[in-house]
C-alpha cells in the first residue's frame, strides 16, 4: 500500500543553498548518498540519477513551465493561450505530434552544416580579446555568441542580429520573476518576432533554402504539416531555449577551465577531445541545475503516493554527481567516458531539441579558447547570477592570458 508523500520521513532542505558552487555541489551529493528524495518549502527535490531519469521519462509528470504565471499570481487569457503553444509546456499527443514534425530538422547533420559558421563567429569574437590578453569573457564573448547562430539557423540575415538580440532580451524577462510587470513587454517582443518570422516563412515558402525554416516548411508526416503560427511559436521557443543556455554554459565552461589548467592543456594538445570535454563540462558544471514537474494526477512512484499537483524538482547537479553512475564524480576529467548520460539536457519527452546544436556550439568555442588562450587564468573575482535563476552562470568573468594567438 502506497504511503502519502506528506507522511514519508525524509530530510528537509532549502530551495537555494548558500555558499560557493563547490559547496552546494558537495551538499547535494551528500544529500543524494542519504536519500533519493527530500522535502523543500515548495515540493520535493529528487537527487539520484536513476530516479531523475525515471521521473522525467514518466509522462504523468507534466512540465511546470506553464505554472510560472500562476505561481506569480498572473492570470492573463492571451498569455495563457500563448503558453499553451510553447513546446516546453506542451504534453501528450499535442507535444508528440510537434516533436515528430520538427525532430528531423534538429539532427546532427543540421548542426554539422552550421559548424564552420560557429567557428567563424567565435573566432571573430575572440580576436579583440586575444589581441589584448585580458577582459570580461561574458560581455565580450558569451553574450553575443548565440544570436548569429540562431539567426543563421532560422535563415535571418546579418543585418537583423541586433533586432534578435533586443527581442531575446525582452523575451527573457519571463525568467526575471516579475511577470506582472513584464508581461506586455514580453508579449510585444513575441508579436514583433511573430511578424518578422511570418515574413521570413512567406519568403522561404516561395524560395526554399538550406536552413531550418525551409526544413520546417517541408516537414510532413502522414499528410500533417506545421501551421505558420506553429512555426512562429517554435522560433520563439528556439530563441528562448537556445540563447541564454548556450551563453551560460560557455561561461561556466571557461570559468572551470581557467581553474583547471591541466585540462585546458590537454584539450589544446588534443582538439579531438572537444566532444568529450563539452559533455564533461555539462556534467560537472551544468548551467541548468535542474527542472520542475507537477503530478498531472494522483500517482504512485516507489510506493509513495504523490497527490495531483505535487511539485518535484529533479536535480541535474545531484544526478550528474551520482557516484553509482560516475567514477570519482567530483573530478573534472575531459577524458571521462561514461556509459550514463549527463542530465543537463534533461531526459524524456522534453529532452533538449537543440542538443546537437548546443554541443557543436560548445565544442567549437572550447577548441578556439584552448587554442588561443593557452595560459588562461582568472583575473579577479567572478560574479555569479542568483542561484535561483533557472539558467545560471557567471555574470562577469574577468580573465587574463598571453595575447597574440
Ligand atoms: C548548452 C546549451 C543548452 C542546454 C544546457 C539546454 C538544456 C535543455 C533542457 C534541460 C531542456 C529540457 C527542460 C525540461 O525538461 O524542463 C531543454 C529543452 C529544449 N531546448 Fe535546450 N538546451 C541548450 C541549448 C539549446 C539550443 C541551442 C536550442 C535550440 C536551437 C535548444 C532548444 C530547446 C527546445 C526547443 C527545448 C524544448 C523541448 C521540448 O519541450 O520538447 N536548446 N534544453
Amino acid at each position: 500500500m502506497a504511503v502519502p508523500v506528506a507522511d514519508v520521513e525524509m530530510p528537509e532542505v532549502g530551495l537555494d543553498a548558500d555558499g560557493s558552487e563547490d559547496e552546494r555541489r558537495a551538499a547535494l551529493t551528500d544529500l543524494a548518498t542519504r536519500t533519493w528524495i527530500a522535502r523543500t518549502p515548495l515540493g520535493y527535490v529528487i537527487t539520484r540519477h536513476a530516479d531523475v531519469t525515471a521521473m522525467l521519462r514518466d509522462k504523468r509528470w507534466f512540465s511546470a513551465i506553464g505554472l510560472i504565471a500562476q505561481m506569480q499570481g498572473v492570470d492573463d487569457a492571451e498569455w495563457n493561450r500563448r503558453s499553451g503553444q510553447n513546446i516546453l509546456g506542451m504534453e501528450g499527443d499535442e507535444h508528440q505530434r510537434l516533436r515528430r514534425l520538427v525532430g528531423p530538422a534538429f539532427t546532427p547533420k543540421a548542426a554539422e552544416r552550421l559548424r564552420p559558421f560557429m567557428a567563424e563567429v567565435i573566432n571573430d569574437l575572440l580576436d579583440p580579446l586575444c589581441a589584448r590578453g585580458h577582459g570580461d569573457f561574458v560581455t565580450e564573448v558569451c553574450e553575443p555568441y548565440p544570436i548569429p547562430i540562431i539567426c543563421e539557423l532560422l535563415g535571418a540575415p546579418r543585418d537583423d542580429w541586433e533586432l534578435f538580440s533586443r527581442l531575446a532580451t525582452d523575451i527573457f524577462r519571463v525568467f526575471n520573476g516579475n511577470l506582472a510587470r513584464d508581461l506586455h513587454t514580453i508579449m510585444n517582443a513575441q508579436d514583433e518576432m511573430g511578424a518578422y518570422m511570418s515574413k521570413l516563412i512567406a519568403e522561404r515558402r516561395a524560395e526554399p533554402r538550406d536552413d531550418l525554416l525551409s526544413d520546417l516548411i517541408a516537414a510532413e508526416e502522414a499528410g500533417d504539416r506545421l501551421s505558420t503560427e506553429e512555426m512562429q511559436s517554435l522560433a520563439n521557443a528556439v530563441l528562448l531555449a537556445g540563447t541564454d543556455t548556450t551563453r551560460n554554459q560557455l561561461a561556466c565552461a571557461v570559468e572551470l577551465f581557467a581553474r583547471c589548467p591541466d585540462q585546458l592543456r590537454l584539450l589544446r594538445d588534443e582538439p579531438s577531445l572537444a566532444p568529450l570535454a563539452a559533455e564533461e563540462v555539462m556534467r560537472h558544471f551544468g548551467a541548468i541545475r535542474g527542472t520542475a514537474r507537477y503530478a498531472s494526477e494522483t500517482l504512485t512512484y516507489r510506493d509513495i503516493e504523490f497527490p495531483a499537483s505535487t511539485l518535484i524538482f529533479p536535480s541535474f547537479t545531484a544526478a550528474n554527481h551520482d557516484e553509482t553512475q560516475f567514477d570519482q564524480p567530483m573530478r573534472f576529467d575531459i577524458t571521462r567516458r561514461s556509459s550514463a548520460p549527463h542530465m543537463t539536457f534533461g531526459s524524456g519527452i522534453h529532452y533538449c531539441l537543440g542538443a546537437f546544436l548546443a554541443r557543436a556550439e560548445l565544442q567549437e568555442a572550447l577548441k578556439a579558447v584552448a587554442n588561443r588562450m593557452p595560459d588562461l587564468r582568472l583575473d579577479g573575482d567572478v560574479e555569479w547570477k542568483p542561484v535561483s535563476n533557472g539558467i545560471w552562470g557567471p555574470s562577469t568573468l574577468p580573465i587574463r592570458f598571453t595575447p597574440g594567438h
